[in-house]
């Protein structure tokens, strides 16, 4: 008898089919400048596929569309990768990586909307979800993509990084507002660790090795584990062409940083840098969890606390810290805050070793350190919550939060829109099946929102 993997139970039961969906009931009302499309990606293995990994479960994106005030589809459909018809990763002549699960993030650039998976080329899709194809800007990209890309939020610029287990380690990526791919570099300095995510500021690409780092020995798919003699460091580089040749490699505590919370320069030429990280022991739980091992936490994420870091370049020093009691992950903000100090940070909230908190969307205020937690409800489950600006905002906080909630009593699922300034709900669509607990999502507006002035 074999215990069934966590990630096929539950929240996270796979769905078996694709549908789409018409004129969703909508509960309370959708405010209009909400056109557009919430896209979210998550691991949706195949019936009768049992993988190795959590990780390792093929991509499905889940869209609804919103406008003017109505929910006018919803549909979800798997990402048509070669993974998804059991082309192997690893050939005889290395990585093929267009075989991705890509079920990790989806995101929208200039123009272009792209299903994400960290080991490999990005996979293309149509607004209606239907996949293109692997795509490789043009044959320039020759590395794997990370599934945190980031755009400057005043260029348009996205930046992002390929990393592998051999070198090159890592190489940073430009692609101009336009999509081309203008800039490649290998970045000097970076080992094997796992590299999952990063940051942008205004003046520097931080780039994060904690202690979890490639281990061949590692066979449930994703051959990574923590190893105490890793070091862990924080790698700030100056943006521009000749970036690489000046990045530095900061020393800092034990742990794994899975997501960027915010990362941008002080007043006095410090980088303040956070993100909920877990300790060795929040690693083993959680891995453990993504495997499916024995000695695992309850949830996917255990002990991910928010750290802060603070760096100050030219005393060379790092100051580190642990900020907040509350175990969260997926964080996020109102993206014309990235790279730029904000005072409003959003995260969801996971019940800890204790019970404490319990499934919900949390908001921080950074400035005065009040929290507040909107509950999800019982045996509900909230995905990433996404923050779309309301129309003609003049605050930080002025807009909207959007989730997808698995709820397992009622075997059903809502978009859930709330009030970004004081978590009230605003509205829920009513989808037509479970949505199971997923990974990254994006909105994607009709009318993309002015950029700011520089
Ligand atoms: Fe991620």
């Amino acid at each position: 008898m074999t215990t069934a993997k966590p990630y096929l139970t539950g929240h996270y039961t796979p769905l078996v089919d694709e549908v789409t969906a018409t004129d969703l009931t909508v509960e309370g009302t959708l405010p209009p400048e909400l056109t557009g499309r919430l896209l979210r990606n998550g691991h949706n293995p195949k019936p009768g596929i049992t993988p190795t990994h959590w990780f390792k479960g093929s991509g499905m994106v889940h869209g609804i569309r919103l406008r003017a005030g109505r929910a006018e589809w919803y549909r979800n459909r798997w990402v048509h990768t070669p993974a998804l018809d059991g082309a192997p990763y690893m050939t005889e002549t290395g990585p093929d990586l267009t075989a991705s699960t890509a079920g990790t993030h989806v995101i929208e650039h200039a123009g272009r909307l792209l299903a994400l998976c960290e080991a490999n080329l990005p996979f293309e899709l149509t607004p209606e979800l239907e996949t293109v194809g692997a795509y490789d800007f043009d044959g320039k990209l020759r590395t794997a993509m990370t599934a945190h890309p980031k755009e400057d939020p005043v260029t348009g610029e996205l930046h992002f990084f390929g990393s592998s287990p051999i070198p090159p380690y890592l190489v940073h990526h430009v692609v101009d507002a336009k999509g081309q791919l203008v800039h490649s570099a290998e970045v000097p300095g970076a080992s094997a660790a796992l590299k999952h995510d990063f940051a942008l500021t205004r003046r520097h690409v931080i780039f994060i090795e904690g202690n979890v780092t490639f281990d061949p020995q590692e066979h449930s798919g994703i051959p990574y584990a923590w190893r105490d003699d890793q070091p862990a460091r924080i790698g700030v580089m100056p943006r521009g062409e000749d970036g690489a040749r000046h990045v530095r490699w900061f020393s800092i505590e034990p742990g794994n940083m899975l997501h960027v919370s915010n990362a941008y320069e002080d007043g006095r030429g410090r980088i303040i840098l956070e993100g909920p990280t877990v300790d060795r022991e929040g690693f083993r739980l959680s891995w453990n969890w993504w495997v499916g091992a024995p000695g695992r936490g309850t949830e996917p994420n255990t002990r991910s606390f928010t750290r802060r870091w603070v760096i100050d370049p030219v005393a060379g020093t790092v100051d580190e810290q642990i900020i907040d009691d509350l175990a969260v992950e997926f964080p996020t903000l109102n993206e014309q805050y990235q790279g730029v100090e904000n005072r409003y940070q959003y995260a969801v909230s996971f019940p800890d070793e204790q019970g404490f908190g319990g499934y919900g969307v949390v908001k921080y205020d950074r400035s005065t350190g009040a929290r507040r937690i909107h509950q999800i409800g019982d045996a509900r489950l909230p995905s990433e919550a996404v923050f779309v600006p309301a129309a003609g905002a003049t605050r930080e906080d002025d807009g909207y939060l959007l989730t997808v909630v698995s709820d397992l009593k009622q075997d059903a699922s809502q978009l859930l829109v709330l009030d970004a300034c004081g978590l009230d709900r605003v509205a829920a669509v009513h989808l037509p099946h479970r949505v199971p607990g997923g990974i990254h999502g994006s909105w994607i507006p009709d009318t993309p929102a002015d950029r700011p002035a520089a």
